[in-house]
């Protein structure tokens, strides 16, 4: 089953929603406005008919802050380009609703100008396959992957992620304008990390929760090894790869940045629980799904002791983002076109 049929962020604007928990995004968000705000800049620089109408697409844009707040920082950076260019008008603004996988295409052809994406493109469109030939898992009580993954675990999630990503790249090309850019931002690895091995501490701290459940005989160990966490944490590096592979688009732009859950929270008691709500915010569509509704409040109960655990060891909530600027590349077009005719 495709990921996208039942993925979806806690819905509402109660304790437990994405919107109230989605600060790691938001903050990141932020950072990237002058990203954003240069790129959307240029644009209009480059290509004066673009003051008429710029097509933006937010892709996975989820239900938090981040789509409106994009909205606003583009009328913005218009109305500024009006008032600069004298013009007696206000810039109008449109917006409508896309439904579909961004893995398909679902724009028009040359139509977009920039293409957006927050915390979106680590989620895999399908789990990776880790089974024998003996139908049994080969990532043995792990939902991910670990330090002490067998290579066939690593290549698999690569196996999955590589192509997602690179598809994701083809759609894009043919409904991005030539010389029109994407900003990607996905939750990653560190840009240090030459290897594939990068275990981000939510699946670790989900791991021991639910090796302890099946200890305690609510859970059986087929579940969890049934169970693969469906996303990918890319380093710039792996993703400057799949770009220049699959070839429409250039890179002009890569960072990454460190990131803490609430790193200000000195309480040890409270900042677990804040990790908790982060991390069932953007999971509980998806362990449900796996384990069964009736358990789902054990499972998250089980996580907060275990990020207390993982914090009174002197751990951080350490995780990445990283964030790419591809620019539609002519080379690529011109060899897409010629692919076509
Ligand atoms: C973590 S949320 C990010 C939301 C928003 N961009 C933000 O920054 O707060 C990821 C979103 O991507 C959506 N998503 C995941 N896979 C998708 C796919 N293949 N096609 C379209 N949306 C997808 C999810 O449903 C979810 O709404």
């Amino acid at each position: 089953m495709r990921i996208n049929e039942f993925l979806h962020m806690n819905k509402g604007d109660g304790e437990l929603s994405y919107v109230q928990n989605s600060f790691d995004q938001n903050g990141v968000w932020l950072m990237n406005q002058h990203l954003i705000e240069s790129t959307i800049q240029y644009l209009i620089s480059k290509d004066k008919g673009l003051i008429k109408g710029l097509n933006v697409a937010d892709l996975g844009c989820g239900v938090g802050h981040v789509p409106l707040a994009l909205v606003s920082l583009i009328t913005e950076i218009m109305q500024r380009k009006f008032k600069e260019l004298r013009l007696d008008s206000e810039p109008s603004c449109f917006l409508m609703g896309v439904p579909g996988s961004y893995y398909d295409v679902l724009f028009p052809r040359n139509s977009l100008h920039f293409v957006h994406s927050n915390f979106t493109l680590h989620w895999l469109s399908k789990t990776p396959w880790l089974l024998d030939n003996q139908g049994m898992s080969i990532n043995k009580g792990n939902i991910h992957i670990v330090e002490t993954s067998p290579k066939p675990v690593v290549e698999a999630y690569w196996a999955q992620f590589e192509p997602d990503f690179s598809q994701f790249l083809k759609c894009r090309s043919k409904e991005v304008v030539t010389n029109g850019f994407m900003l990607l931002t996905l939750t990653g690895s560190p840009c240090s990390t030459d290897s594939l091995i990068w275990t981000p501490c939510v699946t670790k701290i989900l791991n021991e929760a639910l090796i302890c459940l099946i200890s305690e005989g609510l859970i059986k160990e087929e579940k969890l090894d049934s169970f693969e966490f469906p996303m990918y944490l890319a380093s710039t590096k792996q993703l400057e790869i799949i770009v220049q592979k699959e070839g429409s688009f250039a890179v002009e732009h890569s960072e990454t940045t460190e990131l803490d859950v609430a790193p200000e929270i000195e309480d040890k008691l409270q900042r677990p629980k804040i990790l908790t709500k982060v991390f069932r915010a953007y999971s509980e569509s998806i362990l449900p799904h796996h384990f069964g509704e009736e358990i789902i409040t054990v499972i998250y109960d089980k996580f907060t002791h275990y990020a207390f655990q993982h914090l009174v060891q002197d751990k951080t909530f350490e995780h990445y983002a990283v964030t790419v600027v591809l620019e539609q590349n002519c080379k690529g077009v011109a060899v897409f076109l010629d692919f076509e005719a």
